[in-house]
């Protein structure tokens, strides 16, 4: 490999690991499906068994009917899999992104009056806070509460 181009992949890793910004890839019968009653939550933020055993039981899906059609289902947690997050941090035994320790952790500055606030009332609500644009935006410059965290990072 020429030495200039092992040295722009370099600072495009250290780019990326700075900006930590979620891209989540594009699938617009997920967005469909899976955007109709709440947002369309990003893959990565759970593991790929917890998105198969979700996907198994969409017809009691947190008290609600989800179910689809059998050919919709598999290309929907065909897409969901093959983007899922690979770390214990994204694994939820509740079947909750708002349950892993990832989620506690990014928004641990978050006081907890603001959890609670009329115009948010649960975690799970998180375009309450967050710009979804298109599904696909999550960057921290796209935020609409700040959650009343402290200024400290
Ligand atoms: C008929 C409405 C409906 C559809 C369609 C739907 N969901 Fe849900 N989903 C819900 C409800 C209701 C909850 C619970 C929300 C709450 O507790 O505030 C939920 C919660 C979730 C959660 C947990 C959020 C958290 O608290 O961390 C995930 C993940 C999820 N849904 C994924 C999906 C996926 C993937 C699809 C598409 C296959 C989908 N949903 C389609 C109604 C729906
Ligand atoms: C009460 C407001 C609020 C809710 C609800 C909320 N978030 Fe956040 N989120 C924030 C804030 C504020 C930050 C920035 C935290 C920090 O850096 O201290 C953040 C950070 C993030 C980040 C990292 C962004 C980056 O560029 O670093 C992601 C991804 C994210 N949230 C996803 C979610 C998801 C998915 C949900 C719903 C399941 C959700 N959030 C619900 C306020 C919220």
């Amino acid at each position: 490999m020429k030495r200039y181009a092992l040295m722009f992949c370099l600072l495009a890793a250290v780019q990326h690991t700075q900006a930590d910004d979620l891209k989540v890839p594009k699938n617009a019968l997920w967005e469909k499906e899976c955007g109709a009653c709440h947002v369309a939550f990003p893959p990565q933020l759970l593991t790929a068994d917890n998105w198969q055993a979700m996907m198994d039981g969409l017809a009691r899906h947190f008290g609600s009917n989800a179910e689809l059609e059998a050919r919709e289902r598999k290309a929907i947690t065909d897409f969901l899999v093959a983007n899922a997050g690979t770390l214990a941090r994204h694994r939820s035994a509740s079947l909750r992104i708002t349950e892993t320790v990832w989620f506690k952790r990014e928004h641990r500055s978050i006081s907890p009056k603001e959890w609670v606030h009329p115009d948010v009332k649960t975690p799970s609500n998180c375009k309450a806070c967050h710009n979804v644009v298109g599904h696909t935006s999550w960057a921290e410059r796209d935020l609409r509460r700040t959650g009343g965290r402290s200024e400290q990072d």
